[in-house]
């Protein structure tokens, strides 16, 4: 399934990967209940048909109107309404996922012992898609005892819990864990919960992305100019198909993508070893760090002054990462690499690909639109039989997309 980024490709237009999936958008009555207007329009905006069903506790936050207008269809409230009796089992059969958010303890409690007693929480019974809660409510009611145990309930039923995440609360509260998961995140949850054919889904993943740094002294390093936007696309696109993903990034002021394990690192050398630690189950390793390929020899201990400016840096080579965790990969582990070429592109890229033992090489064009600290990417995927299939210029997860199909043909499904 193509990424739910709701931007638009170049010269692609508003991209709607969602056409013809059914969310059902479940709404309770706290005051996040406000953000699932927004989340209601992103949701719509990939093009999926979302069914809101708001609580009577939920239209004292925010009305129906609101809704209708960013999905376009009409607005469910109520249960047992004449000429709408089996709206319950009509909305719980229609959806391919339902997302409770926000979810207020009450509905919690409901929810953790089957009630039926008001129209969302008889869908619940009713579905058999994929059920997301995303709790919202004051810290102190979510810490509590009751809390705690209808969200374990609510897990051992199967449904999945996002959130609550950390931040301010309603107004007066303060901060604690409580506030809904933001709209951004829900969305990428409902992706995952969407994809339901993906080879990805139940391996394990390992993505490193960003550029490494070598201390020339404590201030100063050695780096490159990579954004680590590539990496993190695919990341969160590999997450978004089920897997298991461990991110391990390089310095970045990127956000983490939600849902998968980011692991910090900024040389080299602890990057090779993260990739160690991480790699032993994996079915797939994409290197699309950018590593400094060298690093001084002896990094000063303290802050090299201006009057004692060396002439010269003596540089030594930092490990092949690809090369050095070999031996630790398990057999059949996908490897797929990148090379950012100047000159002798495609002779280039094919020569790392054999000396590094990797599936498939993705060749980056430099360019103003392509390569690092841009948002598109312009790419030739070279694979190990000898195909080379150049993409056109599009957005970095787009590109991510693209490079995660030609992973997932090669890849079995687990029960194959
Ligand atoms: N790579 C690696 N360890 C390094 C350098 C690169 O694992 N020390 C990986 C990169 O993440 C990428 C691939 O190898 O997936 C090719 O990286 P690139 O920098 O293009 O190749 P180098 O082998 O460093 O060759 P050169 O810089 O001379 O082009």
């Amino acid at each position: 399934m193509a990424s739910p980024q709701p931007g638009a490709a170049p010269g692609a237009g508003p991209r709607r990967p969602w056409t013809g999936k059914h969310v059902l958008l479940g709404v309770t009555g706290g005051i996040a209940a406000y953000k699932a207007v927004q989340l209601a329009r992103d949701l719509t905006r990939l093009g999926a048909e979302v069914d809101v069903v708001l609580t009577r506790s939920a239209r004292a936050f925010v009305g129906e109107v609101s809704f209708e207008g960013v999905t376009g269809r009409p607005v469910h409230a109520e249960i047992l309404e004449p000429g709408h009796a089996l709206d319950h089992i009509r909305l719980a059969r229609a959806a391919d996922v339902v997302c409770v958010a926000p979810a207020t303890a009450d509905f919690m409690a409901r929810a953790s012992i089957g009630r039926s007693d008001d129209l969302l929480a008889a869908i619940l019974l009713a579905t058999r898609a994929p059920v997301l809660i995303c709790p919202a409510m004051n810290d102190l009611m979510w810490s509590h005892a009751a809390t705690r145990s209808n969200a374990e309930k609510l897990s051992r039923l199967g449904y999945q819990l996002v959130g609550p995440a950390e931040g301010p609360l309603a107004y007066g509260e303060g901060s604690g864990p409580g506030r809904m998961e933001e709209p951004d995140v829900i969305v990428q949850h409902v992706g995952r919960a969407l994809e339901d054919e993906s080879r990805f889904r139940g391996r394990r993943v390992v993505v490193t992305a960003g550029p490494t740094r070598e201390a020339v002294d404590p201030v100063r390093f050695l780096s490159n100019r990579s954004s680590g936007r590539m990496g993190f696309a695919l990341a969160a696109a590999a997450w978004r198909r089920g897997a298991d993903v461990d991110l391990i990034a390089g310095p970045t002021v990127l956000a983490p993508p939600a849902g998968l394990r980011v692991h910090r690192v900024e040389t080299a050398e602890q990057m090779k070893r993260t990739v160690q630690r991480h790699i032993a189950d994996a079915a797939v390793l994409v290197m699309a760090a950018a590593v400094a390929d060298f690093r001084p020899r002896d990094a000063a201990a303290s802050k090299i002054k201006k009057d004692a400016t060396p002439e010269s840096i003596a540089l030594e080579a930092v490990p092949d990462i690809l090369k050095e965790t070999a031996g630790d990969r398990p057999s059949g582990c996908l490897v797929v690499g990148f090379a950012l070429e100047t000159e002798d592109g495609e002779a280039n890229a094919r020569r790392k690909l054999e000396s590094k033992g990797m599936d498939l090489i993705v060749l980056n064009k430099t360019g103003p639109e392509s390569g690092f600290e841009t948002e598109t990417n312009r790419v030739v995927l070279l694979d190990r039989e000898g195909k080379a299939e150049a993409l056109p210029l599009l957005s970095k997860d787009e590109v991510a997309e693209r490079i995660l199909d030609r992973i997932e043909r090669r890849m079995p499904f687990l029960d194959e």
